[in-house]
């Protein structure tokens, strides 16, 4: 059976560091607030002139590095993002550009705001496995700061920009849970609630970008819901237990909503890979951003079965079981 195995991983961070302190003097917050309803202590923040299609590169090139490969060799680029450059051409063109990956290669975008990732995982799986692509770069990339207002303590917090990039290569597999690769994705939407968490604009809506609107708290309550459903699933659906998951590494949204999950699955907290501290919610780069750390660090090996979900904007939301 072919499979999508995971070749490398690379993510990458822009320069400039913006503190919970740095915030308390723009908005009336505090280190201490953000902390402890969060667990963030800092984000990155692109610099002006500085893309998504930038940060999104850059990953790219770390994640090709680490899988041995060079641009040539790539057939798909698909990048996850809320913030493309631009409303068009998409951000994975000039991607394939930047990077020198061949023309005739297929290159798009994918929108699931947080949920991105889960989404791509499931759509560059099903590329891989129907033979129409053999190498993928899948990247998570956004710069979410430029749609946050900043006079709005309730969102200004919470998000950061980065990017994170994962090559799929295509192998064959025996078919079991055993197997290295994406072993099964969930990924789920229910539009009825796209007014909690959105941008109040858009090219047909406005013609403008528009800022980012949330009603944190009902989010929080449906995310962890959400979650939770998706992994049982998930789980359920590939015959594993939550003591066989090796490592967790979940959309970086509030550490709260992780802790209330990861306790719900009876998931021990040491297996819960936590980086939001470091870059806060970056939509959909934070899971490949988490991932990277992760295999930088030395926590996973191959073999290791890791378990991945998000919830975002939609709403969406998805689970993956994935083996290094
Ligand atoms: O990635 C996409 C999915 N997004 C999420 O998963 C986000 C889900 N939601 C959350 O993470 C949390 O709901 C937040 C972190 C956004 C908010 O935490 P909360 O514990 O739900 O706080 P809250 O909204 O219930 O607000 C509690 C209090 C309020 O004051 P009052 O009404 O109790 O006087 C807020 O005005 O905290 C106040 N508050 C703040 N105080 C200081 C809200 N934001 C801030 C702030 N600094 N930045």
């Amino acid at each position: 059976m072919r499979r999508s195995i995971i070749n490398g991983t690379g993510s990458y961070l822009p320069e400039k560091v913006l503190t919970n302190d740095d915030l308390a003097r723009i908005v009336d917050t505090s280190d201490e607030w953000i902390r402890t309803r969060t667990g963030i202590r800092q984000r990155h923040v692109a610099a002006e002139g500085e893309l998504t299609s930038d940060l999104a590169t850059n990953a790219a090139r770390a994640a090709l590095d680490a899988a041995g490969l060079v641009p040539t060799d790539i057939d798909t680029v698909l990048v996850a993002t809320t913030t493309p450059d631009n409303t068009f051409p998409a951000t994975a063109c000039a991607v394939q550009d930047k990077l020198g990956v061949p023309a005739g290669a297929m290159a798009f975008d994918l929108q699931a705001v947080c949920s991105g990732f889960i989404y791509g995982l499931s759509v560059a799986d099903a590329l891989i496995r129907s033979g129409q692509a053999r190498n993928v770069l899948l990247i998570g990339a956004e710069t979410l700061t430029r749609l946050l207002d900043w006079s709005d303590r309730t969102t200004c917090v919470l998000f950061g920009d980065g990017a994170g990039a994962v090559v799929l290569s295509a192998a064959e597999g025996q078919g079991s849970v055993a197997d290295r690769g994406v072993l099964h994705v969930v990924a789920r939407a229910e539009g009825r609630h796209r007014e909690l968490l959105f941008t109040d604009g858009g090219p047909s809506a406005t013609g403008t970008v528009g800022k980012l609107r949330m009603q944190g708290r009902e989010v929080f309550r449906h995310a962890v819901n959400r979650i939770t459903e998706a992994m049982e699933e998930v789980m359920a659906a590939a015959g594993v237990r939550a003591q066989d998951i090796d490592l967790f590494v979940p959309h970086q949204a509030n550490v709260r909503i992780l802790d209330a999950t990861a306790r719900k699955l009876g998931i021990a907290p040491e297996k819960v890979m936590l980086t939001i501290a470091e870059h806060g919610n970056t939509s959909a780069a934070s899971i490949p951003l988490a991932l990277d750390a992760t295999v930088r660090a030395g926590r996973a090996a191959p073999g290791d079965l890791l378990l991945l979900e998000a919830m975002g904007g939609g709403f969406t939301w998805g689970a993956a079981l994935v083996r290094l």
